[in-house]
């Protein structure tokens, strides 16, 4: 069991033979936390570090406890208004105006394995042995409100995860202004701040700050997790690097409006506060309601950042995504968006679908412009069944007919949660929209979005879904969503319930996700937002891989990618080989360094495949061999970033397969530099014993050459090897 409560010492002590986290209960029934970190001896009493020191100018809660103050004090999840004045986890506004709580503990309850989260994505356990729970009762007299805290400690894992009930158990009507998912206090602030920042075709780029003295704090109020800031940042030692050093990594399973942020105070101390976003939420409490927030997850290792992102990668692989999909070898796609846009007729896609099937790939995804009157993006958007007989003489269905015929699988965009005026749905619905009836919406794409938080609209949305995907043969749903919410205001909800309603959206959104993956098993989701806007491990849940960006230029995926591989597996990013010069950037690539970035990630191609040449073809049937043979080890090995291109001129990246007797490397040249040094790329992960051939060479070289003497780059010329944008792949194989 991980978990030992200590009687005598009123300490409850978590742990695995990783990390260690440590809870006390303070004689007066504060909570508060005295250690997390490294994974250190259990004993009976560690109350020794636990602050204490009488101090001029605090405020202590009690007169006879003047070492005692909650502003020192290391605290679990912190209340407002008593004399902490650092950022509180909760607020809850009582009947007559006061927001002042005073919650202690009352008991608690360890138990092994982990329950669901109701209507929420969360973590679960495959058995009971894979985690225990520790579930901490809080009440306040007062109110006779209870919080129960739940922190779940993975077995194999170094990660806990954390979530908040708030109960109201008493008989007067309370309102939540904050009800975040965690709060920790770490005793100093020497770290860093790495997070993952960007917008449209940039997506989490990483960024590293060091917070100081004040808030640090990123997040979302544009009612998706957003391509601004994902919901993640990671706290390392400035002496940690990709290897080595302490870092303790945070994320949000949610997909809405979030916070994440850090509070230094001035006595060093460093505050951690994730949750829903405070300022878009406000939820009233009645009398025997209950508010469940979402999950928060806690990583933490002493080996570096590369340990931390495989962390999250095995946690999501094996303890969140429910998708059947999820350990399964993606398909080589097509998606005719970048080839077409919404300009294609039937013919147009079966000729496509007919070369695909020549060149090796499996699937074939119809994207944005099959339905309604949607020629272009001013309308259609609801209109779920197809109405344009010219495009498609004999519908989805017969489309999907034909294409199956061919031996390929066939795979629809959608976008369920908006819709364009002059749709049947608008004029039918025009109070389905999110605002306030007596004003404007602002439009965005042309586009509004539908009031997800209302059932009956998610209702008829799913009507409209759940007849198309049955009636035709298909294996694959985009889901895109390609704006941020404005307006957010649900016509025909109570005035004082306006302030759910972003939360209700993001739970309307897992509704009908839940409903379609339970309905369709076997289809493969994926999910999208303008590319990769909505990029999270909430997401994740149902759809378990997401367009990672509209950028598909490779020079910009391979920051996208590396970036993204700080929290996400390679098998969750969707990459694509697409034309040239790139739609986003005007850059233009070669074909070979395009495929060799996009094949670490569900693979595929976005470009008329019709108008290559026979050469292009050539390489294309290649490349597609290479990652049917090598997709079990490209899409969910162990993946290790080696050289970033956010600080230097080159990239490289590695997967690992189990028994580290196989292993695929990555290296990218971003611009050339003429008579430039003769570069070695140092290798992680590998078998230090064995004897790796490269490429199919006679000779052998063993693990521990590769990653302490490294590989040299391949150099032809003075400086051939570093032409702009080449790049080179690497098959290691123990024979
Ligand atoms: C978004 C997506 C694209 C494509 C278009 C279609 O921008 O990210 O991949 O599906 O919508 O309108």
């Amino acid at each position: 069991m991980g978990i030992i409560y200590h009687q005598n010492s009123q300490e409850l002590h978590l742990f695995n033979n990783q990390l260690s986290y440590i809870i006390k209960v303070q004689s007066n029934g504060e909570l508060t936390n005295l250690y997390y970190g490294k994974r250190i001896h259990d004993k009976e009493d560690f109350s020794y570090l636990q602050p204490g020191d009488t101090r001029p100018l605090t405020v202590y809660q009690t007169k006879d406890s003047p070492h005692h103050s909650l502003q020192h004090v290391r605290r679990e999840y912190p209340d407002y208004g008593r004399g902490d004045f650092r950022t509180p986890a909760y607020v809850i506004r009582q009947e007559n105006g006061s927001r002042v709580t005073a919650f202690s503990y009352e008991s608690h309850e360890i138990y092994r394995g982990k329950k669901p989260l109701e209507g929420l994505p969360a973590t679960y356990t495959r058995n009971e042995e894979d985690a225990d729970t520790l579930e901490i009762c809080l009440r306040d007299p007062v109110t006779e409100a209870v919080i129960l805290l739940s922190y779940t400690v993975f077995c194999s894992l170094p990660v806990i995860t954390r979530h908040v009930q708030i109960m109201n158990q008493g008989t007067q009507k309370l309102v939540l202004e904050r009800a975040l998912s965690a709060s920790i206090d770490l005793p100093d602030s020497e770290y860093e701040m790495v997070y993952l920042t960007g917008a449209w075709a940039r997506e989490r780029h990483i960024r590293v700050r060091k917070p100081d003295h004040g808030i640090s704090s990123i997040g979302s109020m544009r009612g998706a997790s957003s391509a601004e800031y994902n919901p993640f940042f990671a706290l390392k030692r400035p002496s940690a690097n990709e290897d080595s050093g302490e870092v303790y990594g945070f994320c949000f399973i949610y997909s809405g409006n979030h916070l994440e942020q850090v509070e230094v105070d001035t006595e060093q101390s460093s505050r951690i506060s994730i949750g829903i976003h405070p300022d878009t939420f406000e939820w009233p409490l009645n009398p025997q309601e209950t508010f469940v927030t979402p999950e928060a997850v806690f990583v933490y290792t002493d080996q570096g950042l590369n340990a931390m992102s495989q962390t999250f990668h095995r946690l999501f692989k094996e303890h969140l995504m429910q998708s059947s999909w999820t350990d399964r070898e993606r398909p080589v796609l097509i998606n005719n968006w970048e080839a077409t846009e919404m300009d294609f007729t039937e013919q147009k896609i079966l000729e496509i679908a007919g070369t695909a099937k020549e060149l090796g790939i499996e699937l074939i995804v119809l994207d944005d412009g099959w339905f309604g009157g949607r020629e272009d993006d001013t309308t259609g958007l609801g209109d779920w069944f197809v109405t344009n007989f010219d495009k498609l003489p004999d519908g989805i269905e017969g489309l999907s007919d034909k294409i199956t015929a061919l031996g390929l699988q066939f795979g629809l965009w959608f976008e369920p949660e908006m819709v364009n005026p002059g749709t049947k749905l608008y004029r039918e619905h025009p109070d389905w929209i999110l605002c306030p009836a007596e004003r404007t919406p602002s439009p965005s794409r042309n586009q509004y979005v539908l009031d997800f938080s209302r059932k009956d609209v998610v209702d008829y949305i799913y009507g409209l879904m759940e007849r198309v995907l049955s009636q035709a043969h298909i294996s694959y749903v985009k889901w895109d969503m390609n704006r941020y919410i404005t307006e957010c205001y649900s016509i025909g909800t109570a005035a004082d319930s306006q302030g759910k309603t972003f939360h209700k959206y993001i739970l309307g959104v897992y509704s009908l996700y839940e409903k379609l993956t339970r309905r369709f098993p076997d289809i493969l989701f994926e999910s999208c937002a303008s590319g990769g806007a909505r990029f999270d491990p909430g997401i994740l849940y149902y759809a378990p891989q997401a367009w990672t960006s509209d950028d598909t230029d490779a020079i910009e995926r391979i920051k996208i990618q590396y970036g993204t591989s700080l929290v996400y597996p390679v098998s969750s990013m969707g990459a694509h080989v697409s034309e040239v010069p790139n739609l986003q950037t005007g850059r233009s690539t070669p074909l070979k360094t395009r495929a060799d970035v996009a094949m670490f990630g569900a693979f595929g191609y976005e470009l008329d495949i019709t108008a290559m040449s026979r050469e292009e073809k050539d390489a294309v049937r290649e490349q597609i061999a290479f990652v049917k043979e090598h997709r079990r080890l490209l899409q969910h090995g162990t993946f290790y970033r080696l050289k970033s291109p956010f600080q230097e001129n080159a990239s490289a990246w590695m997967m690992v397969s189990p028994n580290r007797k196989e292993a695929i490397v990555g290296y990218y040249n971003l611009l050339g530099t003429p008579n430039c040094r003769f570069d070695r790329l140092y290798l992680r992960g590998l078998n230090p014993d064995n004897a790796y051939h490269i490429n199919s060479s006679a000779e052998t070289y063993y693990g521990d050459e590769l990653m302490h003497a490294g590989i040299p780059i391949p150099h032809t010329g003075v400086c051939e090897s570093n032409v702009d944008f080449s790049s080179f792949i690497f098959y290691l194989s123990v024979v």
